[in-house]
């Protein structure tokens, strides 16, 4: 039987950062879900479409499969049959934010096991927020994004 990995988060671009982590868990689950929420409270640059598609562009590996999801992120998890929430913790600041959702998606799941991993030491500080900012006012972010979404940035920000 495969374990099913599930790695949820806006992807609002998927950066090198998501990559990295998501490169990492394919060592313990045999598939990895990258489920990108719909309904995030913040205003995304990306539409949904966008961001599964440039995630689709930026992996090119048939263990990961990219799908939306609305609602709860444990709902869906038993509806792909993952087991393992993944996520990232880059700095102390992600800790308590990242330690409440775990609890509470273990309150609400808790055969589901949330598993956290530390991206590469030179991506750790590494965001969709900044990249959008550094793109928007032009800067180069070759390094920290797949060109596909190198290029959907430049459009978006039209330089
Ligand atoms: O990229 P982000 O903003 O860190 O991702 C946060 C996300 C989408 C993983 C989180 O907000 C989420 O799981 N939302 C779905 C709603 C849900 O299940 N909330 C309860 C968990 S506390």
């Amino acid at each position: 039987m495969s374990r099913i990995g599930i790695y949820p988060g806006s992807f609002d671009p998927i950066t090198r950062g998501h990559e990295d982590l998501i490169t990492r868990s394919l060592a313990f689950v045999d598939r990895v879900v990258v489920a990108v929420a719909v309904n995030v409270a913040k205003q995304p640059l990306f539409t949904q479409d966008e961001r599964l598609r440039l995630i689709r562009e930026t992996v090119n590996d048939s263990r990961v499969e990219a799908k939306a999801f609305d609602g709860l992120l444990v709902d869906f998890a038993k509806k792909v049959g993952a087991t393992v929430i993944v996520r990232g913790l880059r700095a102390v600041s992600d800790f308590e934010y990242e330690f409440q959702m775990a609890l509470m998606n273990r309150n609400l799941a808790p055969a589901i096991e949330t598993v956290f991993l530390v991206p590469a030491f030179d991506l750790t500080y590494l965001s969709s927020s900044l990249v959008r900012e550094v793109a928007r006012f032009g800067g180069d972010v070759s390094a920290l994004v797949h060109p596909a979404v190198q290029q959907a940035l430049k459009q978006k920000y039209g330089r």
